[in-house]
């Protein structure tokens, strides 16, 4: 049997994907521990997810920090000392700084509300929907110094609905998520998922295109 992973998760609002984690993990369909969530924004609701399930958490503010690279090293150092074995980006709203990244890459993944390569950044269901696309989704990528440009191990799609706007089609999709992230991480922790030397592999097999969920 393998140890459970030690999982870092970062948040900077809701926290619905954390309380997912949580939820799976506690359901033991999850073999992790979450060692710590973090957050560069103190009051965000995760944070108090994180206390009320009694785990660790690191609260720092980045408002009114202008080095940002400064402040994302303090930040990985705090998590750090958790000596995670991943680090979960689940609605972490920060941009990294590549060099905090570097020592990270292949144990950070993150969660973006998009069909990468597609819409990365902000505003994505609003761009799904001007695009006129029929089909919109969530990604898990493992993280990069590019913007949501990692490599994707696995996305989950739905249909986009006439009459829908972004907040049908970002409630729609929230549920969607919450699956996408459990089961990656679910198959990272079982040891079937990883990242070394530029190559994503499942099973042992290169993977070329995304898993789906
Ligand atoms: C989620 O929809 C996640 O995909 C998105 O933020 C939301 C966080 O929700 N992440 C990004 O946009 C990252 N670029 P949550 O706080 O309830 O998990």
């Amino acid at each position: 049997m393998r140890p459970p992973l030690r999982v870092a998760v970062l948040v900077s609002g809701r926290g619905s994907n954390l309380q997912a984690l949580i939820a799976a993990q506690r359901s033991g369909t999850l073999p992790i521990e979450i060692v710590v969530v973090a957050s560069d924004k103190p009051a965000a609701e995760g944070l108090r997810h994180a206390r009320d399930a009694g785990i660790a958490t690191v609260a720092l503010d980045a408002a009114g920090r202008r080095d940002r690279a400064a402040f994302d090293a303090e930040l990985f150092a705090k998590i750090a000392a958790f000596a995670p074995d991943l680090v979960v980006l689940a609605g972490f709203m920060r941009v990294l700084d590549a060099a905090v990244l570097t020592p990270w890459t292949g144990r950070i993944i993150n969660i973006h509300p998009s069909l990468l390569p597609k819409y990365p950044g902000l505003h994505t269901h609003r761009r799904a929907l001007q695009a006129g696309d029929a089909v919109h989704g969530a990604s898990v990528h493992f993280v990069t110094a590019e913007l949501d440009g990692g490599p994707v191990l696995a996305c989950s799609e739905i249909a986009i609905e006439a009459g829908d706007d972004d907040a049908a089609l970002a409630a729609r999709l929230l549920p969607r998520e919450h699956a996408l992230l459990c089961r990656c991480v679910q198959w990272i922790a079982q040891g079937r998922i990883t990242w070394q030397d530029g190559q994503l592999q499942v099973d042992g097999e290169p993977l070329t295109t995304p898993l789906h969920v």
